[in-house]
């Protein structure tokens, strides 16, 4: 007999969805977001909206979290945490114990990814995992052979350096293009992932 928490882990899927500078950055050494915050967004909030609704839980790294909760002013004003991350548990790795944003349902976890993937599916309940990032983190999901998808949203934007998209060696055999679509003035490509990345 089939058992139904097996079925709900087969269709939760992990995706990286995220912007990047045309060059490949997720954010500046700095870990800024102006490069992007400058560039108009409506089309942008409206496709990050929809994505969300195919999302049960949130992971992401301490950096990605710090900033959003210094960035959102979240310890001050955690009812903000809502209109981002809603109800979804979120999952942050770190080997530290950041502040928390009150009343969100974070949970601090730190390790080897493949450790906690289990939990994490189980949290998603049926809908997909949202890898917000950083760069590192994704690889980790990819050298585990479990990150599924990556849609990549770029902005006519370059900087000289940065955090890094995503800094792995994944082959032509590995990524396999499923879309390409305008938003504006951003380009957003979608590839389903297969196998397992390779440290450079
Ligand atoms: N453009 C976009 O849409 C977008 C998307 C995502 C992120 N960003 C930005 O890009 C930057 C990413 O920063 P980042 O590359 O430094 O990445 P990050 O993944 O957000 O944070 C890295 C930190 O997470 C912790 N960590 C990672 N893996 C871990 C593991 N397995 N176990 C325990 N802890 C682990 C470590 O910190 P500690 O142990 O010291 O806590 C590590 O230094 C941020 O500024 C973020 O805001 C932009």
């Amino acid at each position: 007999m089939s058992d139904p928490a097996s079925s709900v882990s087969c269709m939760t899927r992990a995706i990286f969805y995220t912007a990047s500078t045309l060059n490949g950055f997720l954010a500046d050494p700095h870990d800024s977001l102006d490069w992007l915050l400058t560039i108009p967004q409506d089309e942008a909030m409206a496709d990050i909206a929809a994505f969300t609704e195919r999302i049960g839980v949130m992971v992401e790294g301490s950096a990605t979290y710090e900033w959003v909760r210094e960035h959102e002013d979240l310890l001050a004003h955690p009812e903000r945490w809502q209109q981002f991350y809603g109800d979804r548990p979120t999952f942050v790795f770190t080997r530290r114990q950041p502040e928390r944003v009150p009343g969100a349902d974070i949970r601090f976890v730190q390790g080897a990814v493949t450790e906690h993937w289990p939990d994490i599916v189980a949290a998603a309940g049926g809908k997909d995992v949202w890898i917000v990032g950083g760069g590192d983190l994704v690889g980790q999901f990819a050298d585990a052979g479990l990150l599924d998808e990556i849609v990549v949203t770029f902005a006519p934007v370059t900087l000289a350096a940065g955090k890094p998209l995503l800094p792995r060696d994944l082959d032509h055999t590995r990524l396999e293009l499923m879309g390409v679509r305008r938003a504006g003035p951003f380009a957003e490509l979608t590839y389903r992932v297969s196998g397992r990345a390779h440290h450079a």
